[in-house]
């Protein structure tokens, strides 16, 4: 096969892949993946039914989140907003609490960005076609091939990171998305490997044995139905292949906050602009990616919301990441003198409290404002 301009490093020898990527008498990539897939798929919630806007939905969901967080999360959006229309009509607190759980919020605004769109220009009903559907707010290139495929038939790919891992391991290539070289031969290899016929299904087989064989760190080949042609495979560099990026080093917080409970709620303040969980609820500190020490937590509270406040002891302790930070944040008792910008906002499910304040309450009050299974 010809390679593209500048085409990724490929390991193996032009020859050895090529005698690799066709044994003899074998069906086709694609024919083998849909053969698997049929035996071996998931029962997700969002392979349940065909209509284009739960897949919309799944498909920004299942982007930087895992399958299994997204399920309940899914079936309970879809609950209370099972068309664009009503998603499109939602307000900011109604977008927040809905989306609890699944961070990254910003998906979320532009997911309803999109709905509006659908309600303004296409009455409601989710564009079949592509050329529609890449005009919508939120649809990048991910989203565009997965939702035209998985809703509409259309042969379009849907590359997500767990293809580009088995398409570098299978054609041995170290690179998938440091270039745009890299990035043009992984979508050339998908798209030379589609079948149009079952554009859907032979994305979700490849993203499918990504997440279940084709794994970072551990990849079960005996179950792979592509293994015979895999040159990571056959060179014995499945571990090597795709080369990773560097991890980021991970920033320790020791993040601090007081938990005032009245009879109205708990005292917290909406997260401003530029800060993390932007217009959330959150309890008042020194804000989620500072560490504070303990005897500096009541000036600082009194410097950002004008409250004045008696600071006790630590009553809950609770551990969450945000991207590379890892956060332990420590929740002090505490009385209130006076409020300043201060506000009471009742522990419930329809109040956006951030998912650390929610720790908080589940591990202080043995509530968090929402039923768990
Ligand atoms: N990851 C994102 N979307 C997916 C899908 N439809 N099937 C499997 N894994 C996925």
């Amino acid at each position: 096969m010809a390679s593209p301009r500048g085409a990724a490093a490929e390991i193996a020898s032009p020859r050895g892949a090529a005698e690799l990527t066709s044994p003899r008498g074998a069906a086709t990539v694609a024919a083998r993946l849909l053969r698997w897939f049929d035996a071996n798929r998931r029962d997700l919630p969002w392979r349940r039914g065909c209509d284009p806007w739960a897949i919309w939905v799944s498909e920004v969901m299942l982007q930087q989140t895992r399958v299994e967080a997204v399920r309940e999360p899914f079936v309970r959006f879809l609950r209370q907003f099972p068309t664009p229309t009503a998603f499109a009509a939602a307000s900011d607190d109604e977008l927040l609490t809905a989306w609890r759980g699944l961070g990254y919020y910003r998906r979320a605004r532009l997911l309803r960005d999109g709905a509006r769109q659908v309600v303004a220009q296409h009455g409601g009903r989710v564009p079949g076609a592509v050329g529609e559907l890449a005009e919508l707010p939120g649809i990048g290139a991910y989203t565009l091939g997965a939702v035209a495929s998985i809703a509409f038939g259309h042969a379009e790919v849907a590359i997500d990171g767990n293809v580009e891992r088995v398409v570098a391991r299978h054609r041995g290539l170290r690179e998938v998305t440091s270039t745009a070289a890299a990035r043009r031969t992984i979508r050339a290899t998908v798209g030379g490997w589609l079948d149009a016929a079952r554009a859907g299904d032979f994305n979700q087989a490849v993203m499918e044995l990504g997440a279940m064989v084709c794994t970072p760190t551990s990849p079960n080949c005996a179950a792979c139905p592509v293994a015979a042609d895999c040159v990571a495979r056959a060179l014995g560099l499945t571990a090597q292949l795709p080369a990773r990026k560097p991890k980021r080093a991970s920033i320790e917080v020791a993040a601090r906050a007081v938990l005032v409970v009245g009879s109205r709620g708990v005292l917290g303040h909406r997260v401003a602009a530029g800060e993390p969980n932007v217009g959330q609820i959150e309890l008042p500190g020194a804000g989620m990616l500072c560490s504070c020490d303990p005897g500096d937590l009541a000036a600082v509270v009194f410097r950002r919301f004008g409250a004045r406040l008696s600071v006790g002891s630590v009553v809950a302790s609770v551990r969450h990441a945000i991207t590379h930070h890892r956060i332990e944040l420590h929740a002090h008792a505490a009385t209130g003198k006076s409020l300043g910008t201060l506000g009471w906002f009742a522990v419930d499910q329809a109040t956006p409290w951030t998912t650390p304040s929610r720790k908080v309450f589940l591990a202080a009050l043995g509530a968090d404002g929402v039923m768990h299974a």
